[in-house]
């Protein structure tokens, strides 16, 4: 499984979905690679200190003699390991432009190192440009998560295109793993419309699991951990468990 975390509004919970899934599925026993595509390396400081960056996704990518391998770092969580994001990802779309390969530059790279990893997780940047690209032709599935909100399904349109066209042609075999409803407000009827009212367009793709609003989940990678060493009783670590159980049932 390779699954790209997507969604081109920021703010939804792309990140916070990436490291604490990626910690959910390593702590079953199962190599895990989280590949931080956002240049904003939001998921990379989730567990890394900064200076420990030295080789980036970006060098792996841009460079023809730079593996995977070479900038894999392993992470605070057992069995976890990360390809480290930096801001030279930024530049990444000028420098690729003109190539023949550019859409395909991360597939290639992940291929000598899919068997190491049964599982891979991706976290993309809040764009739907080349480097979300990249993401949704390398993966196997997609999880989409939704902020529960009055505004939540506006720009899901332009993300489902972009994913038709990525199953046109690159990438025909790409499956929607789900949707999630995160940083949920349960007291709220405005909430529980809004969850209906995502339930109405994706039907069985909505995830049963809701990750609801927990200042745990906020504040677990400043102390660069998971939300299961972090706050393993809390709502968000129960969530993110069972979130990865429905993850799991549904490859
Ligand atoms: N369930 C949640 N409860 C509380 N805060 C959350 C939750 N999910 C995400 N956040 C916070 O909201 C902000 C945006 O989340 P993030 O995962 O970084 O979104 P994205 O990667 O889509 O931009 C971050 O500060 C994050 O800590
Ligand atoms: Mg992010």
């Amino acid at each position: 499984m390779i699954v790209a975390i997507a969604n081109q509004k920021g703010g939804v919970g792309k990140t916070t979905t990436a490291i604490n899934l990626a910690a959910a599925l390593a702590l079953r026993g199962k190599p895990t690679l989280l590949i931080d595509l956002d240049p904003q390396a939001n998921s990379t400081m989730s567990f890394l200190d900064m200076q420990q960056v030295s080789r980036s996704v970006y060098d792996a990518i841009a460079e023809a003699g730079v593996t995977l391998e070479e900038v894999i770092v392993p992470s605070p969580v057992d069995k976890l390991s990360i390809a480290p994001s930096r801001i030279a990802l930024a530049k990444l779309e000028a420098k690729l432009v003109g190539e023949m390969d550019a859409h395909f530059r991360l597939k290639d790279k992940i291929e000598p190192i899919r068997t190491r990893y049964p599982h891979i997780v991706i976290d993309c940047p809040p764009t739907l440009g080349l480097l979300t690209v990249n993401a949704l032709v390398a993966a196997t599935h997609l999880l989409i998560p939704i902020q529960s909100s009055y505004f939540a399904l506006e720009g899901t349109d332009d993300l489902l295109e972009t994913i038709e066209k990525v199953k046109a042609r690159p990438n025909p075999n790409l499956e929607l793993l789900g949707v999630l409803v995160t940083l949920h407000d349960k007291r709220t009827t405005l909430a529980r419309e809004v969850y209906e009212q995502i339930q109405r367009v994706f039907g069985p793709k909505l995830f049963q699991t809701v990750i609801t609003k927990s200042v745990r989940l906020e504040e677990s990678p400043a102390y660069k951990e998971s939300i299961f060493s972090f706050a393993p009783q809390s709502s968000g670590a129960i969530e993110y468990a069972k979130l990865c159980e429905e993850v799991l049932s549904r490859v």
